[in-house]
């Protein structure tokens, strides 16, 4: 795949995509005050009063994920994943770039809990890595992976900062893709529940809250259908829609593990990377298409999890390649969730539609519409108000988390060594204007998590699409706060937009 066609190009569009491919593709259209800061007195707006503070006990936090900042990739008994396979792949990823070293944060986490520190976060997500803990997927554990997460989550609290883990940030077990086809098998769903019952029985002491699995839209999609990612497989038909079924089956049966594993109080839920259908604009019509366009653009995934059916549509859409499951399958996939988590960069646009069947149509983006270096990430802040009003408002949602935001930028550092990113600052800006007239109507958003802590390895993009607030020099692994880190810092401590 060449490298201007990143997988995201594909992933963020992925429930269109899935629903388009499953179905005729032309039926859907082509688819697929502030308040100055300065005026604002720090102590006003951090008690909820001001005209943009978020509300009070808001949670800042900032994330990472296992393959992309730890390294450490042959150390401690830890197995091979299928992202080691496939960035050893040559000619899969930008620079032929590994995950080997990335942010060496397995050595430097006491550090990297240090820069969190100094922004002032409350919250850190990671996410544990299968492979750590079962070096094949199943059988014997490897303790020695877990300590790794022991030591990390006891220097979080010892530095007042709550951890938040997710169970599957992409780095399957090799062995699990060599003996099962990864999740094309159901084999792996259930392998799934048991590491998850496993890390939940010993973390969730100090660990409240546990995501089972990070972006079901971009994993399946961007790995098993467009083999941009690993394993780097292209299916279609009803192999691709099983190995969906299969990764919300894994979802489903995790949280019953974790649930029956956990100690009380343990809260979980997903970060799923919905596709968020954002209106042209706000007439009732297109705010009405919009939510019918999210519940269907996201039918194999958030949608069935939340209401334990697929949609009649997408059912009909495949017909023969329609997935095979069980009554008991759907039940286990929509077992009750204490929050909901959803990543958010990008929208996607549509409009009322009454020719289509479904009564919408997207609208794709024009060639000139601004997107940062990720050719994918397009810049429409609004994805941050309608993606946690749309899963308030269609399934009553609770407690949401946007458990990740953010941009890529081209950061280079100026000649006093400081990266000035006003592109992130502006884009970060826009887009917390817009989580802030979420809360600000009442809805119930508790926290927001930055992608990411500190520049690392972006899956087929290698290290050429940085997103940290930290500037990561990798050849000396000196990290450097961005002008971002600057801006996030205020945004903190004031609990509101600057
Ligand atoms: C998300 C992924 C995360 C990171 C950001 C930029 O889709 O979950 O790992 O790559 O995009």
């Amino acid at each position: 795949m060449s490298k201007k066609v990143s997988r995201r190009t594909f992933a963020k569009v992925a429930g269109a995509a899935a629903l388009a491919s499953a179905a005729d593709p032309s039926a859907l259209g082509s688819a697929k005050t502030r308040g100055s800061s300065d005026t604002t007195a720090p102590g006003v707006a951090a008690q909820g009063a001001g005209p943009r503070s978020f509300p009070p006990g808001f949670i800042w936090g900032t994330a990472t994920a296992s393959y992309q900042v730890e390294g450490a990739v042959k150390e401690d008994g830890r197995g091979p994943s299928i992202w080691d396979t496939f960035s050893h792949t040559p000619g899969k990823i930008v620079d032929n770039a590994t995950g080997d070293v990335a942010d060496d944060h397995y050595h430097r986490y006491k550090g990297d809990v240090q820069l969190m520190k100094a922004l002032g976060v409350k919250a850190y997500r990671f996410s544990v890595a299968w492979p750590r803990v079962f070096p094949d997927g199943d059988g014997p554990p490897n303790p020695k992976g877990l300590d790794f997460y022991n030591r990390l989550v006891d220097e979080l609290l010892a530095n007042d900062i709550r951890p938040f883990a997710t169970l599957y940030h992409w780095d399957l077990p090799q062995s699990l893709q060599d003996r099962f086809g990864g999740w094309e098998g159901r084999d792996t769903s259930k392998a799934f529940a048991d590491y998850a019952g496993y890390v939940a029985a010993r973390l969730t002491d100090r660990v409240k809250h546990i995501f089972t699995i990070n972006e079901f839209g971009a994993f399946v999609e961007v790995g098993y259908r467009w083999g941009v990612h690993a394993p780097g497989l292209r299916l279609t038909g009803l192999r691709l829609n099983q190995t969906r079924h299969h990764a919300v089956l894994g979802h489903g049966l995790a949280v019953r593990a974790i649930r029956a594993s956990a100690r009380p109080g343990t809260r979980v839920g997903l970060a799923e990377n919905i596709t968020i259908a954002a209106p042209v604009y706000e007439t009732a019509a297109h705010v009405a298409a919009a939510e019918r366009a999210t519940r269907e653009m996201n039918a194999q995934y958030l949608t069935v999890i939340q209401e334990g059916k697929y949609t009649d549509w997408y059912l009909k859409s495949a017909g023969a390649d329609a997935p095979k499951f069980t009554d008991e399958d759907l039940k286990a996939i929509s077992s009750p969730l204490d929050f909901v988590g959803i990543n958010v960069y990008t929208p996607q646009f549509v409009r009322a539609d009454e020719s289509s069947p479904v009564g919408f149509s997207v609208v794709p983006h024009p060639k000139s519409f601004p997107h940062a270096p990720s050719p994918w990430l397009f810049i429409g802040p609004e994805a941050l108000y309608w993606g946690p009003r749309h899963v308030s408002k269609l399934w009553g949602a609770k407690e949401i988390y946007i458990t990740e935001n953010g941009c890529s930028s081209s950061d280079e550092p100026a000649p006093d060594g400081k990266v000035y990113d006003t592109d992130r600052v502006t884009y970060l800006r826009s887009y917390l204007t817009q989580l802030q007239r979420a809360t600000a109507e009442g809805v119930p958003v508790r926290g927001y998590f930055l992608w990411s802590l500190m520049d690392n390895f972006e899956w087929a993009d290698g290290y050429t699409n940085r997103f940290g607030l930290h500037y990561v020099d990798y050849k000396t692994q000196t990290r450097t706060p961005k002008l971002s880190a600057d801006f996030y810092r205020e945004v903190i401590a004031r609990n509101a937009v600057v």
